[in-house]
């Protein structure tokens, strides 16, 4: 199961790069507003930092723009993936830039059809928003694990990516649901280090070190 960042944060990106643990990075319109300046300069650097796999959202919402503003994207590095909502001009577009070998993310991601249509116009990557479906009574994950368990059934190569992950128990029940890749804020990564018996474990290791170096002298 692969790893991926979600944030436009460069402090983020550069801190959880040296823990070796990150498969690539996902951004949105939002993230990277957060952050200002020139986007295209923001990607380049992400894309500079991270080998792996780096999502960038379109945001024009007609095929033609779409495209558009895929191709200038995509032109930004190899590993680049463009981020195309799931509407009828998405997947239009998704299919003219598979087509042209641009890799895309099909992004806000809520149903089961949804996600196979954006397989069947050539997605690389689908993008179901788990904690945005949580948070209207729905069951986020029930619909990573159906679109999972489909994809691997007929074969498809596009990849599951669980979003809008909230919190860590999201992290294990994505992996538990078959999904290929998920992707977390910096907060929720820095979350799955921690366990209480860890820090007790290393303060009594230390401890007992202490002692026996002191019952040695
Ligand atoms: C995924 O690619 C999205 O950028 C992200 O996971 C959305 O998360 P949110 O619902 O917390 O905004």
């Amino acid at each position: 199961m692969k790893l991926f960042l979600d944030t436009a944060n460069l402090q983020e990106i550069k801190e959880a790069m040296q823990w070796g643990v990150i498969d690539g990075v996902t951004t949105n319109p939002t993230l990277a507003a957060r952050e200002g300046g020139d986007f295209r300069e923001l990607l380049a650097e992400i894309c500079r930092i991270v080998p792996g796999s780096v999502s960038a959202e379109v945001i024009a919402t007609e095929t033609e723009g779409m495209v558009r503003e895929a191709r200038e994207l995509a032109s930004v590095a190899p590993q680049v993936a463009v981020k195309i909502p799931v509407t009828p001009d998405g997947i239009r577009a998704v299919k003219i830039l598979a087509a042209e070998g641009i890799k895309c993310n099909v992004t806000l991601i809520f149903s089961f059809n949804q996600a196979l249509l954006a397989a069947k116009a050539g997605a690389c990557y689908v993008s179901p928003f788990v904690g945005r479906l949580d948070d209207i009574g729905h069951d986020g994950m029930a619909l990573v694990a159906d679109i999972s368990r489909a994809f691997s059934h007929y074969g498809f190569s596009c990849e599951v990516i669980a979003a809008s992950i909230r919190h860590p128990r999201h992290v294990i029940e994505a992996a538990m649901a078959g999904s290929h890749i998920a992707t977390v804020p910096f907060s929720v990564l820095k979350q799955m280090f921690n366990h209480p018996l860890t820090d007790l474990g290393i303060e009594r290791f230390l401890s007992d070190w202490q002692k026996a170096k002191g019952n040695t002298k």
